[in-house]
């Protein structure tokens, strides 16, 4: 049996958890909106349309921020279409998924869905066939009380209060070829700071993210950032990374080792970010927003297959595995690691759409990645204390990877530690030991695994519960010595307790 040690100091601090790194994402894209959170003719949904069963999973989970309406969608947006009277929205071609968008949904109704989810909101504006101006209006319409004519027409449409959405993304993977209306470094950088110093003119209180590359392979990736950063450093808070992984070769040691590359992408950013800070003799530091990360492959193929101009068509439906989650489970620990500077987060997208949560017109279930995502948003709150891993490794494309992952947090209020541990070794299990005396009298409160003995096992509408956490009986505290025991292919919680 392979063996790992854990060294940590409570005086190492990476930072606090910021909870907005528990966010997701809801674009208008496949079943995301429609027939996922919003489905007004089910017997399942509220007096708005709002699935009840989808909004009490979202609640469990405790997602914090929502990303909103784009992804790419947003690049051919009009905010205006989805607001007003039902009756009076048009319908539209949506170019980025080549869909028709109905607009029964938009703003108003999910600032309303927000409320009831338990969540705040991350509104992307249009900067692809848009710009200043609708910006400048949009969040007129949101965020200033009355007087005006934006905020008027919100009150005419029956919403006396401002919404106060507080962050605001400036447009979306504006790098991107796919991407309408996109982008050089130097065209984006520009109207990235034009549109935010507008937008800050309407109201000064909000943050905003500059978009960085559309993902680590970009042929631009870091020139990219440092040139738009030339231009916006001064007007924007947070600069986004997106990035996908997929297990396309069926090799999944490899595919598991994509922690590794995620981990240098997010060191490379912040990189270039201080850099930018040093040429401009700044103070000012920007932090990161993950704001789309997940596995995203499965329904590749599928997705060829859909008709033009459809609605609200099963697009994106990824369907997850064990793997999967053993993946999603090492993203948030890398995240987590990166606790002083990663700050936002969504794992992409929430409902249906490369999701957690899948319904049908019957039921909704919890696809594997639900797990990892639930625990580290519920459990994962505190402090981050830098972690020496001390782990058997093996070669991959991305260079040396760990069979253990893991990241261990402190909550003193709480008076708790809670260890997360992906033990990516697929054939046997890992002996971790990790010294707790600076945390005297802290006992295991539960150790709780999600594993399976197929590594491609995953939860369908007829078999829901196949892949579900159970709670295991192999950690205990010895002389002050935490010694775990993590089965072959498994995601770990280890929640200590003084
Ligand atoms: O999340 C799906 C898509 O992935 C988003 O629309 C886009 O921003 C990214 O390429």
């Amino acid at each position: 049996m392979k063996k790992a040690q854990i060294h940590i100091d409570k005086n190492f601090i990476i930072g606090e958890v910021d909870k907005r790194i528990y966010g997701s994402f809801i674009e208008h894209l496949g079943r995301a909106v429609y027939g996922g959170i919003y489905q007004p003719d089910s017997p399942l949904s509220d007096e708005q349309g709002f699935r009840k069963d989808v909004l009490e999973l979202i609640r469990d989970i405790d997602v914090p921020v929502v990303r909103y309406p784009g992804g790419n969608f947003v690049s051919g947006y009009n905010w205006e279409d989805g607001i007003g009277p039902k009756s009076d929205r048009p319908s539209k071609l949506d170019l980025a998924w080549g869909v028709i968008e109905s607009n029964q949904f938009g703003l108003n109704e999910f600032m309303d869905w927000v409320k009831k989810a338990n969540t705040t909101a991350i509104m992307a504006v249009n900067l692809g066939t848009r710009g200043v101006e609708e910006a400048k209006n949009i969040i007129e319409y949101c965020n200033i009380e009355k007087g005006s004519f934006y905020s008027d027409l919100r009150r005419k449409h029956g919403y006396e209060d401002p919404h106060n959405i507080k962050l605001w993304c400036l447009g979306n993977e504006m790098d991107g070829p796919w991407q309408m209306g996109h982008k050089t470094a130097d065209e984006y950088g520009r109207l990235a700071e034009e549109t935010g110093r507008i937008m800050r003119m309407v109201d000064p209180s909000i943050e905003l993210v500059a978009c960085g590359s559309s993902n680590l392979d970009m042929p631009t990736f870091a020139s990219w950032e440092a040139t738009i950063l030339d231009h916006c450093y001064d007007q924007v808070d947070y600069l986004s990374l997106h990035q996908y992984y997929g297990n396309h070769e069926d090799d999944s040691p490899n595919f598991l080792a994509s922690s590794v590359a995620m981990d240098e992408f997010i060191s490379s950013v912040i990189s270039i970010c201080d850099y930018v800070r040093a040429k401009k003799r700044s103070k000012k530091v920007i932090n990161l927003s993950f704001d789309e990360w997940n596995v995203w492959y499965h329904s590749n193929n599928q997705d060829k297959k859909i008709e033009r101009w459809s609605q609200a068509p099963h697009q994106l439906e990824d369907v997850y595995n064990l793997e999967d989650a053993l993946l999603v489970g090492s993203m948030l620990i890398t995240m987590l690691k990166h606790a002083d500077r990663v700050k936002i987060a969504c794992l992409a997208q929430l409902v249906n759409v490369i999701a957690p949560i899948m319904t049908s017109d019957t039921s909704v279930w919890k696809q594997t990645i639900y797990y990892p995502f639930m625990h580290a948003s519920t459990l994962g709150r505190g402090t981050v204390l830098h972690t020496l891993v001390n782990s058997p490794v093996y070669d991959s494309k991305y260079g040396d990877a760990p069979f253990l992952d893991s990241v261990l947090i402190a909550n003193e209020e709480e008076e708790t530690l809670t260890l997360f541990a992906v033990n990516k070794d697929l054939k046997e299990g890992m002996e971790i030991t990790c010294d707790l005396r600076q945390f005297a009298g802290y006992q295991i409160e539960n150790h709780i695994v999600l594993t399976h003995e197929n590594l491609k096992a995953d939860n369908t509408e007829a078999n829901p519960h196949n892949v579900t956490p159970k709670n295991s009986n192999l950690s205990r505290v010895e002389n002050g010595v935490l010694v775990s025991m993590l089965e072959k292919q498994s995601w770990n919680v280890i929640r200590l307790k003084k």
